[in-house]
């Protein structure tokens, strides 16, 4: 069981200007934020991040969306915090998330669901490198 997940804020979380409401859900469901940058997506760097979905029939809308406009990566710390995280964004589709959920409260669909949590530790670690080098992590952090 591992630490750490890695949150994107995605693109529609932007424009709606949701970038602090969200922040502070995550802090005060107890995640210390370890990480944070805003960043555009080039095309290249969201197949790269998506590829485990390349042969979905949703992948070029994804990719499209991803790119367009900045995200946040966020790394968070909490204990068992994949599973943690992934219980306070709810549901992949807004239509089908708990109550009180992150994509409940704000997501509008199935692809504009404003955030993205790593589904396993394996996968978090992978996707932190993705978008924070080691050095980063190391200076900020002493990790
Ligand atoms: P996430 O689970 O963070 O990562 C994969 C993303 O693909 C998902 O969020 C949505 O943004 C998008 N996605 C997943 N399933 C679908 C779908 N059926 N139709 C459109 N987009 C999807």
């Amino acid at each position: 069981m591992s630490n750490k997940t890695l949150a994107i804020l995605k693109p529609d979380c932007i424009r709606k200007n949701l970038i602090g409401e969200v922040i502070l859900k995550i802090t005060e469901a107890g995640f210390e934020i370890k990480g944070l940058k805003m960043v555009k997506l080039t095309e290249a760097s969201a197949k790269g991040f998506y590829e485990i979905h390349k042969n979905k029939p949703f992948f070029n809308d994804l990719i499209k969306y991803m790119t367009s406009g900045p995200c946040v990566p966020i790394v968070l710390e909490k204990e068992n915090a994949v599973e943690e995280f992934r219980k306070l964004i709810g549901a992949t589709d807004p239509a089908k998330a708990a109550e009180g959920t992150i994509r409940k409260l704000y997501a509008t669909s199935i692809q504009e669901n404003i955030i993205h949590g790593s589904d396993s530790d394996e996968n978090a670690q992978k996707e932190i490198n993705h978008f924070f080098s080691r050095k980063e992590l190391l200076d900020i952090n002493g990790f």
